[in-house]
């Protein structure tokens, strides 16, 4: 089968890692860059130190609007389907880049398959919401991390070629793990030791682009470093706002908070175990912390991953709505007080989700 694998973000790079390894056995792989990431930090480093095969086309795409990108995605996107004639368009997670894979496929009538179908936050102002919506009611191929995920597609009416495989990350998390232990020195280039630091992470576009949250956001984290030391690889989105709105200053200043470029996977797998806590807006690095038994404080009112929380080991913040974000002290508190409560239940698979979702894709079952 000639499969085109569609990917743009640096967690689709991170999640094609092993499913694309698995699938070159039998088919025909060519992937598509969209361009959506560019910076080295961002794209380049995923593709060597993960092993990931080159990119054949890089549709070099870039930033713009939600309508620009999208746009700019599709007409690119149609005219490489229209001349590589695909059996199949194979779409991770739910950004612009899968969206406009999605829509582009769909119409030139090219069966989709959605690894990580299912995840609802139940929040359509949310951007990645839409795209999953989108995504996952023109896929053919539904695979879905967990039974949350399949219930959610069941809800909406999706219950053809849904199958649920294990979450992909999880494959990656074990895989990885070892080769973290082997090459990676990050706590010795940054002088930490195991479980003396809080890593966090923020890009969400709504805690990013609106200077009050951002602000709460980091005077949260200006407070809680008299007592803690912060890791805090900082997100391209993320950085253009800390720069607009002149908040680096105090940030810099502190040497308790240290901010760091955006590292690369083996890095970033190490850095995870070996935190105290995790403060993230990310999906992806909820998951892991999950994996890796860290406690997480999650920047958002709702979560794809609800199965984290109600296990104990995440928790989220009530009360803020669009474009408004709670204030810093219950941030600070929050990050401060949260332990786990409940015990640690793996609701993510078995670790072999790519084998998984190899051999459906190899066995047609659709
Ligand atoms: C995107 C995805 C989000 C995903 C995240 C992973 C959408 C709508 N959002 O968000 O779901 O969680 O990727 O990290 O698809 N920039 C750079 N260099 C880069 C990439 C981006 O400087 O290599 C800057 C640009 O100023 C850009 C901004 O970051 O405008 C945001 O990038 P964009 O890809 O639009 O959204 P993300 O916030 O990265
Ligand atoms: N990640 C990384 N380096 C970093 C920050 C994150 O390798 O500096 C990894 C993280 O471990 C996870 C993935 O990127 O595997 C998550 O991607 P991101 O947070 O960008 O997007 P999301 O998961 O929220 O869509």
């Amino acid at each position: 089968m000639k499969i085109v694998t569609v990917l743009g973000a640096r967690p689709q790079f991170i999640k094609a890692a092993l499913l694309s390894k698995e699938l070159r056995k039998n088919n025909q792989e060519i992937i598509i860059h969209t361009g959506q990431h560019y910076d080295i930090e961002m794209s380049d480093v995923f593709f060597k130190e993960m092993g990931i095969p080159e990119p054949d086309f890089n549709l070099k795409v870039g930033s713009g609007s939600h309508a620009q990108q999208t746009a700019e995605m599709m007409i690119k996107l149609e005219k490489c389907f229209n001349s590589l004639t695909p059996d199949m368009i194979l779409l991770y997670g739910d950004t612009n880049s899968t969206m406009a894979a999605t829509l582009t496929a769909a119409k030139l009538e090219i069966p989709i398959a959605h690894v990580e179908a299912g995840p609802r936050m139940f929040d359509k102002s949310v951007p990645e919401e839409m795209n999953r919506i989108v995504t996952d009611h023109l896929s053919t191929l539904l695979f879905a991390p967990t039974k949350r995920s399949m219930e959610n597609l069941k809800n909406e009416g999706l219950k053809e070629g849904v199958h649920l495989t294990g979450d992909v990350m999880l494959d990656l998390f074990m895989y990885f793990s070892k080769e973290a232990d082997k090459h990676s020195n990050i706590l010795e280039r940054l002088g930490l030791k195991e479980k003396s630091y809080i890593l966090a992470t923020v890009h969400r576009a709504r805690n990013t682009d609106e200077k009050e949250n951002l602000k709460a956001i980091t005077d949260a984290f200006l407070e809680i470093s008299s007592e803690e030391t912060l890791i805090f690889p900082v997100h391209p989105r993320t950085n253009k706002f800390l720069k607009k709105y002149s908040l680096y200053d105090d940030l810099d200043r502190n040497s308790n908070i240290k901010l760091i470029k955006p590292v690369g996977y083996l890095d970033m797998n190490f850095l995870t175990r070996n935190a105290r806590k995790i403060v993230t807006d990310s999906g992806g690095l909820q998951r892991e912390a999950y994996f890796a038994q860290v406690p997480c404080i999650t920047l958002d009112t709702s979560t794809g991953w609800p199965e984290t929380v109600e296990a104990g080991w995440n928790t989220l913040f009530e009360g803020y709505k669009h474009k408004k974000f709670i204030e810093k002290d219950i941030i600070s508190k929050t990050i401060v007080n949260f332990e786990p409560v409940g015990e640690y239940r793996n609701v993510f698979g078995d670790g072999k989700a790519a084998y998984k979702i190899s051999d459906i894709i190899n066995e047609g079952i659709y």
